[in-house]
């Protein structure tokens, strides 16, 4: 028996990194897994994880920018397993620079891949969910569902270089709140979870070389000088970044039945305040 047996939860960017953490976790919970991510080899490899540890997952590979993306995915839940129970808005990356060197292209690129995608995404999902929250009221059934978007300290604090960034990430902090508000009737629970530093493709470890990603064909600048990242995680109380797991955890505490009266919430997780 799992906290999460027969939810149905999506999770967009998990074939990499937190993503990939947190679909393994609610999966391992009990969940069937709608996986996303840019790229399919990724976005394959966490389903066959989860298919490992006995539990289902369906893929819906493409990019959370798409116009159309936001349908597809909660079509593809809907169709395949029902009625999304938990939806986690994850899929990001950063391209960095200071505002004077910023394009538009760059500016926006970054605001609609951290809340414009998620804000597709959560309207696509309205019309199933109000749907089945008013037939659920009706049976005198009470099904609470989770929102999770993910923020960052970037957002909370600022961070320099990261005008675009910083943006998306405190802007999908208001899309959280005022999402409560609209969909605490229909006991939607909806919060979001600011990381620090955690481990990732993002943030990995540099010598003196540089390292890039394609993400929808554009080369992104990604990692940390490995004395920046010593210095980040001395300013950290617990001493180091997270590893994706540990960050899955907190997203994790909004998926349970146990956070079911909470909601419009914002979790920094970043080893211990600032
Ligand atoms: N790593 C950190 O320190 C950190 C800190 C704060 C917040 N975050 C946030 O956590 C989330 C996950 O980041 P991560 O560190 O696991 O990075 P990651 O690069 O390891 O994984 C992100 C995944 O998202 C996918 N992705 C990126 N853009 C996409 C798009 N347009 N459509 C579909 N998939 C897309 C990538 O292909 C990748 O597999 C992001 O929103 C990021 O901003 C990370």
């Amino acid at each position: 028996m799992g906290t999460l047996d027969g939810k149905v939860a999506l999770v967009t960017g998990s074939g990499r990194g937190i993503g990939r953490a947190i679909a393994c976790k609610l999966a391992s919970e009990g969940a069937r897994l709608v996986v996303n991510d840019l790229d399919e080899g990724p976005a394959r490899d966490t389903i066959a994880r989860i298919n490992d540890m006995g539990s289902q997952a369906v893929s819906c590979v493409g990019d959370v920018t798409a116009a159309d993306f936001g349908e597809r995915f909660v079509n593809l839940a809907v169709e395949t397993f029902g009625t999304p129970d938990i939806i986690v808005n994850n899929a990001g990356y950063t391209w960095d620079n200071v505002i004077q060197k910023m394009s538009d292209e760059q500016f926006q690129a970054v605001i609609d891949v951290h809340l414009a995608a998620p804000f597709r995404i959560l309207r696509a999902a309205a019309g199933p969910i109000r749907a089945a929250a008013k037939q659920e009221a009706a049976q005198r059934k009470a099904v609470c569902r989770k929102v999770v978007n993910i923020s960052s300290v970037s957002g909370v604090y600022g961070n320099a270089g990261q005008a675009n960034y910083s943006s998306g990430k405190l802007g999908v902090v208001g899309l959280t709140k005022t999402l409560a508000k609209e969909w605490g009737r229909y006991r939607v629970t909806v919060n979001a979870v600011a990381f620090g530093l955690v481990h990732t493709r993002l943030t990995q470890a540099l010598e003196n070389e540089s390292a890039s990603v394609d993400i929808a064909g554009r080369d992104i600048a990604v990692g940390v000088h490995r004395e920046r990242l010593e210095a980040i995680a001395q300013t950290v109380p617990l001493g180091r970044g997270a590893t994706p797991e540990e960050a899955a955890g907190a997203v994790y505490l909004f998926c349970i039945p146990e956070s079911d009266y909470v909601s419009g919430q914002l979790l920094v997780c970043d080893g211990g305040g600032r």
